[in-house]
């Protein structure tokens, strides 16, 4: 098993270049379906999650290629889902991978029936899937649960609906956006989620042919076509991977510039950084908008509170790494947790590693600076294993990350990256994502 070996106390001097993200990569994969013409996606992150969908899809009768490009952290993937005799996503891949679910609306608006392992629950939470299920339900599909499984059936087409979220959910959004292009008539989708990653999955349907307005705002308005055809879609930077390397500059100290990102996607971040003392810059560079962030070593960070909300609040996917930035400010930083149930099991390996803080429930108050020392942590789930990693680049002496087949899940590369810009990180264990 895979681990990561960090000399700390090293301040992060360089360039990083961002790579594509994850979360629209996966909805994007998952909308190939939607027409039997050739699909072309690129800028995908090289990580687990874009090769288990991938598989999925293969399982479901989809003809894929993948292929590295540029520096290796990115992929490309051809795709054309020609047919599919019985599709079913099977248990053994959506255990690894929820965002698997996002193949149900798909499969209703095109074949008229999908078998989709329940994705169950994870580390972060019980994230149950009923919002997708419901609105689909109302649309005119039958759900029928049994053995863990969805099987959903459908007599003719999907209908439209005018459908109001009860809650705010990236997933339901997307899978009923892909679920309403081929639907008859007209679809209100409303308490639409806003992240950025629907925006660019909406941006690849209209790109095949689908009829979507409002995107970007909370109520997007789609009206049903007869077929999709194919397109070719580069997935947008990967706001988290970016927000996950400012916050490794914000903690370990630096002055780091980010190729390829987009500001605009991080507001609610660089807003703190910047209140909690951080020099940051934009501005345009040879392959888009740039982000230069500076902390000079010895300079004092002042505490801040974080509330998680969706986009455009502060993001949960870096609530994690934002506490281990946390550690090191002057002061007390009340965090809260306003999107999933347990999303603070970093906390303890944080406290291990010398922090001063107290987590429960919704919320965690960490009381900072702290002086933090090397020790083996373990890694619970994607974005605690990228804060532990984090802190590593601050604690004196060894860390060593544990479990980090979590971190390989979403991260293209990143003890790579962080080599590249001075940081003592090494892999162990020799495994090959
Ligand atoms: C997406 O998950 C992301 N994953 C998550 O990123 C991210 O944390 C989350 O959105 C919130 O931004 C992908 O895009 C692949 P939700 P998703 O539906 O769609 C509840 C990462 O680290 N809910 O917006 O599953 C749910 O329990 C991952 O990259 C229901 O109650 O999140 C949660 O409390 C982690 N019923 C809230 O809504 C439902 O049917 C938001 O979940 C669906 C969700």
């Amino acid at each position: 098993m895979d681990r990561l070996v960090i000399q700390g106390g090293q301040p992060l001097r360089g360039r990083i270049r961002v790579s594509g993200a994850k979360n629209a990569a996966l909805p994007c994969l998952a909308a190939s379906l939607l027409t039997p013409e050739p699909v072309l996606l690129s800028n995908l992150p090289a990580v687990a999650d874009i090769r288990t969908m991938v598989k999925v899809l293969q399982a479901l009768g989809t003809e894929a290629a993948l292929e590295p490009e540029g520096e290796g952290f990115e992929l490309k993937a051809r795709l054309a889902c020609g047919g599919s005799e019985d599709p079913k996503a099977p248990y053994e891949l959506v255990k690894t991978m929820r965002a698997s679910i996002l193949v149900l609306g798909p499969l209703l608006a095109r074949f008229g029936q999908a078998t989709v392992s329940l994705p169950g629950g994870c580390a972060i939470g019980a994230r149950p899937v009923n919002l997708h299920l419901e609105a689909l339900e109302r649309m005119g599909a039958v759900m029928e649960i049994s053995h863990g499984y969805i099987h959903a059936t459908l007599k003719g087409r999907l209908k439209g609906i005018d459908h109001t979220f009860e809650k705010v959910s990236v997933g339901a959004t997307e899978n009923l956006l892909m679920a309403a292009t081929l639907a008859e008539g007209t679809t209100v989708l409303r308490n639409a989620a806003l992240e950025p990653e629907i925006g660019d999955l909406a941006h690849m349907l209209a790109g095949m042919g689908a009829r979507i307005e409002g995107i970007g705002t909370g109520t997007l308005t789609v009206t049903g076509v007869a077929r999709l055809h194919g397109c070719e879609h580069a997935v947008i930077p990967d706001r988290i991977e970016a927000g996950t390397f400012l916050c490794s500059v914000a903690a370990a100290c630096g002055d780091v510039v980010l190729d390829r990102c987009e500001p605009d996607h991080l507001r609610a971040l660089l807003d703190l950084l910047e209140r909690a003392g951080c020099v940051l810059t934009e501005r345009e560079g040879q392959e888009g908008r740039q982000l230069r962030i500076q902390r000079e070593c010895g300079q004092k960070l002042h505490s801040k509170d974080i509330v998680t909300q969706p986009f455009p609040g502060f993001p949960t996917d870096l609530q994690a790494q934002a506490m281990a930035v946390m550690t090191q400010a002057t002061g007390i930083s009340v965090i809260n947790e306003g999107i999933f149930e347990n999303r603070f099991q970093h906390a303890m390996e944080l406290e291990r590693l010398g922090a001063n803080l107290r987590a429960e429930g919704h919320r965690a108050i960490v009381a900072g600076p702290s002086e933090l020392t090397g020790c083996t942590v373990m890694a619970t789930d994607l974005r605690a294993s990228a804060a532990l990693v984090i802190a590593g680049l601050v604690a004196s002496g060894e860390t060593v990350v544990d479990r980090i087949y979590h971190l390989d899940r979403g991260y293209a590369g990143l003890e790579r990256k962080l080599q590249g810009v001075g940081a003592r990180i090494q892999r162990i264990g020799g495994g090959k994502v």
